[in-house]
């Protein structure tokens, strides 16, 4: 049992950008390869989760053993996370966009000669995060995650009261980690902070899932 201390438990993870159509052919998005996402439902996996994994656009093979939900927008994001519940443990790792264009195009903007360019509006996306840490089927441990540039652990802290999660996943986004393979992260907990060494994304991954077992026991 200890080799499988995860098993008969459900994780949601979300992970990769969103892609926020503009027309048939256009869309805005954040930066994200999934990786660390992906490394993370491939850990939870292996302690004996089930797993389903709500991924945005990304290059990367499914991870074995876990179920894949393939979606575009935040709004799919969503709409494929509350489907999803119950879950035991949710860890949003996805780079959603905080906004969407206000009104989708059916056609292509046609780029007119001498004719300026378009102005697009855009309203606000719904917060999975927010949204699932007051779920009325609020995983019992939500986890998400903070992609800082400054003041990474002070504004974590804050994040994590402002979105309701139990845990954040903080990280220094200003070196080579978008895209890269290693990663740096801070553990935000009702506790207190947890400064992990950098590792490779796997045992970043790894690690966590290895947290999380330790928090469900
Ligand atoms: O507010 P901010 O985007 O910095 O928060 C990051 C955390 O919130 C990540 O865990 C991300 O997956 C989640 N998030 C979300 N839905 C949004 C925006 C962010 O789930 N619309």
């Amino acid at each position: 049992p200890a080799a499988r201390p995860l098993a008969g438990r459900h994780a949601l993870v979300t992970a990769g950008p969103t892609h926020e159509p503009i027309d048939p052919v256009r869309y805005i998005a954040n930066r994200s390869s999934g990786k660390q996402g992906y490394a993370i439902a491939a850990a939870l996996a292996a302690l004996g989760a089930r797993v389903t994994l709500v991924s945005g656009p990304t290059v990367l093979p499914d991870p074995p053993g876990v179920g894949v939900t393939r979606i575009e927008s935040a709004r799919e994001m969503l709409a494929a996370c509350e489907a999803a519940l119950p879950a035991d443990i949710a860890v949003m790792n996805a780079a959603v966009a905080d906004w969407r264009v206000a009104r989708e195009a059916d056609q292509k903007l046609k780029k007119e000669p001498g004719a300026a360019a378009p102005t697009l509006a855009m309203t606000l996306n719904p917060d999975i995060l927010a949204t699932l840490s007051r779920h009325a089927q609020r995983p019992g441990l939500v986890i998400g995650f903070a992609a800082e540039t400054e003041k990474v652990v002070e504004h974590a802290i804050e994040k994590r009261r402002r979105k309701g999660c139990d845990w954040i996943v903080a990280n220094d986004v200003t070196g080579g980690v978008m895209g890269g393979d290693a990663n740096t992260v801070h553990l935000v907990t009702a506790e207190g902070v947890e400064d992990w060494p950098e590792l490779p994304k796997e045992a970043v991954a790894a690690r966590l899932a290895a947290r999380i077992a330790e928090a469900l026991a």
